[in-house]
């Protein structure tokens, strides 16, 4: 056993488990199923505690970054000990992972805040969250020995698959909405050798779709429905924390979309916990885009009954989702029950903020250096919207979480900052206009010196006198 190896090498005896109030069946691991038997809901893995002295499992997390062994590296591997497989288990691994928490100044003027970081989870290999949920996903896929994995996407979840079923040389099928995908994460798709079907319909047409092929036997689904996503997933938690020397922030901010990241984190947090190795939990909060927002609908209408010990009994499907944002363009979210405990357990909030607060929010994370996807600056919109209520205190501990990366969706870039940025209504007729207000748009100019440094000196001129006046 080597020195950074904890002590309790067992094969973990962890169990699927039905989250329904009153159902609570068990299924054992290698049992291929997504939703309960039972009573269709959905299910959780739970994991016997395999770490006993926090400090201990700190510090062996804290060496095994300075280590060479794969799954030391992967940032989600690295925490094993929360994870439902065996130690000696062959991993699929692009060394997902490994993001930076960012500080950014100009971000955090623009919310109000004092400080505030942001968990750049587009930094990994095919610059998505999804990765760290697909390692586990498509590792279990090759322990249970299938052939076909699939995935209904709005372009994200489809990349990651395609990327990890082509290291473990798995088929792999997808279903994205036609005309309703960037092309960057098209492109992805098809570059890593995935059967891409273009749907004529919707995200929650594919997802219905992909859920129906999924009940033949030969086909592994692999959206976060999928609990074993869900636990990869969660280990951003543990690697935030330790990112923070295991102080714990105020407030964990996430996009919302078919809702399984909430899910995640909020079970990270919880497990965390649980274990011993944080003392109390970050609010975590889910930011929804207006148009395709019926998890924030949910929270309006049902906050009260966040204190009690059982979800609302109904949720309302958005039917016409609308949304520049096309990452979370989805009207009927999968995981909304798992999300809602997230918000119980960590007293969290839902909300929606406009297509023009999402697409400035994104222009400002841009101005920090960072950049994001559209999808990913619903945080930054809610944290203003939520310091603007009092919700959050301009000298709270803040983390938004970045889902995406900047080159995910260039169409959006320069529409914004060409001033040609506009949402479709329903009908596909009329347009709103969004408006750039941190327009950056390019400048055409003659091929001379003289013209070029003419536009400098305008322009410097131009920058300094606004920086004056704001
Ligand atoms: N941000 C990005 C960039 C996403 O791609 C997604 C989801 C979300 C946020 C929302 O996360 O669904 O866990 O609530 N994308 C999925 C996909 C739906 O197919 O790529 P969620």
């Amino acid at each position: 056993m080597s020195s950074l190896e904890t002590t309790e090498l067992a094969l973990p005896a962890a169990e699927q488990h039905c989250i329904s109030p009153g159902c609570g069946a068990t299924y054992r691991l290698n049992e291929r199923l997504y939703v309960c038997a039972r009573c269709g809901g959905l299910l959780d893995i739970r994991l016997p505690a395999r770490i006993r002295d926090a400090d201990v499992i700190k510090d062996v997390w804290e060496k095994r970054l300075a280590s060479s062994n794969p799954k030391d590296r992967s940032g989600v591997w690295r925490y094993r000990e929360l994870l439902p497989f065996p130690d000696n288990v062959p991993i699929v691994s692009l060394d997902e992972g490994n993001t930076p928490l960012y500080d950014a100044s100009r971000s955090a003027r623009y919310a109000g805040l004092n400080s505030l970081q942001l968990k750049h989870q587009g930094c990994n290999p095919t610059g998505s969250f999804k990765d760290t949920g697909m390692t586990t996903a498509i590792t279990q896929a090759r322990n249970l020995g299938v052939r076909l994995v699939v995935c209904a996407s709005t372009g994200n979840t489809s990349a990651s698959l395609a990327a990890y079923a082509a290291r473990a040389n798995l088929s792999c099928a997808i279903l994205v909405p036609q005309g309703q995908v960037s092309h960057a994460k098209l492109a992805q798709s098809l570059d890593y050798g995935a059967i891409v079907f273009e749907v004529a319909g919707n995200f929650d047409d594919s997802m219905r779709l992909i859920r129906e092929l999924a009940q033949d036997e030969s086909i592994y689904l692999v959206n976060s429905i999928n609990p074993f996503r869900i636990e990869g997933q969660k280990t951003v938690a543990a690697e935030m924390l330790q990112q923070l020397g295991w102080e714990v922030p105020d407030h964990v901010v996430v996009p919302g979309g078919n809702l399984g990241n909430s899910s995640a984190l909020g079970k990270g947090f919880w497990e965390l916990r649980e274990l011993g190795l944080i003392n109390r939990l970050p609010q975590l909060s889910v930011v929804q885009a207006a148009g395709a927002a019926p998890f924030a609908h949910l929270f309006t209408d049902h906050e009260s009954q966040l204190l009690g010990e059982d979800a609302p009994a109904e949720f309302h499907d958005v039917d016409h989702p609308e949304t520049l944002a096309s990452a979370i363009k989805i009207g009927a979210p999968i995981s909304w029950q798992k999300a809602w405990r997230a918000l119980r357990w960590t007293k969290g909030r839902a909300l929606a903020v406009s297509e023009q607060q999402i697409a400035d929010a994104k222009a400002m994370i841009g101005r920090d250096g960072i950049g994001c996807e559209p999808a990913s600056a619903t945080t930054l919109a809610g944290i203003k919207v939520m310091v603007g209520a009092g919700v959050i205190q301009p000298e709270e501990r803040v983390i938004a979480v970045l889902t995406g990366h900047l080159l995910k969706d260039t169409e959006y870039v320069i529409d914004y900052h060409s001033g040609r940025l506009a949402l479709p209504d329903n009908s596909g007729t009329n347009k709103r206009q969004i408006k750039g207000a941190f327009a950056n748009s390019p400048i055409s100019v003659k091929a001379t010196r003289q013209a070029i440094i003419e536009k400098l000196a305008y322009l410097t001129q131009t920058n300094r006198d606004n920086q004056h006046t704001t």
